[in-house]
């Protein structure tokens, strides 16, 4: 299995079949803190979709088109932390996140998102990574300003979750420019 050492209590690893249950467990846990802005909530209903959904993620990462990567916390899945796209030819990787309420508020994902980065400049080769949230949701738009990245714009009404549209707040980080971290 690939891993990837954070901290001695956090690590990352390659999303993987074996991990199904216990991301299904925690997004299922976690459902009531994480639908207002996750729209794919709704359709990981079993176990079965977190397969699926695992199984696409390893044909994205075998294409070199993204790399999802559980979050582990004193050994257990926390979170995820991703390139959720990786454009190879313009050299550009789009990170998404979520962790599991009890995970919250103790810096974990501002500490795995800034290994991504460093991961995609060094190793992928990127050239900019971009981080995309709903401009309400003020604790994900906090990793990015955390981590010094420019506020580029925002998109209007880009997602749907339930009722609501949300519009994005782009940020965006190139190689040549100084991470915060
Ligand atoms: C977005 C999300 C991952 C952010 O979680 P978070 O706990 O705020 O982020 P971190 O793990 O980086 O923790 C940062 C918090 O821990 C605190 N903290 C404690 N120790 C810290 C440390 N060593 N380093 C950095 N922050 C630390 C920070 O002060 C901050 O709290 P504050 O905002 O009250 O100041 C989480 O809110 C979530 O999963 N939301 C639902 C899904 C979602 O919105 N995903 C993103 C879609 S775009």
């Amino acid at each position: 299995m690939y891993y990837r050492r954070i901290r001695d209590d956090l690590q990352v690893a390659l999303c993987m079949p074996q991990h199904a249950d216990a991301l299904f467990t925690l997004a299922d846990e976690n459902r009531e803190y994480l639908k207002a802005w996750l729209s794919w909530l709704d359709a990981m209903q079993t176990v079965e979709d977190t397969r699926q959904f695992i199984q696409s993620t390893q044909d994205e990462f075998a294409k070199g088109a993204a790399l999802h990567h559980v979050l582990l916390y004193q050994g257990s899945l926390v979170g995820v932390v991703s390139f959720n796209s990786i454009d190879k030819i313009n050299g550009i990787g789009q990170i998404g996140y979520w962790l599991g309420e009890p995970y919250t508020q103790r810096g974990l994902m501002t500490a795995a998102v800034a290994d991504l980065i460093h991961l995609g400049f060094n190793e992928l080769c990127l050239e900019r990574v971009e981080i995309r949230c709903a401009v309400e949701n003020w604790r994900s738009r906090a990793i990015p300003e955390r981590l010094g990245f420019e506020l580029e714009g925002t998109l209007r009404s880009v997602q749907k979750v339930g009722k609501a549209r949300y519009a994005h707040a782009v940020y965006g980080l190139l190689a040549s420019e100084q991470l915060s971290y």
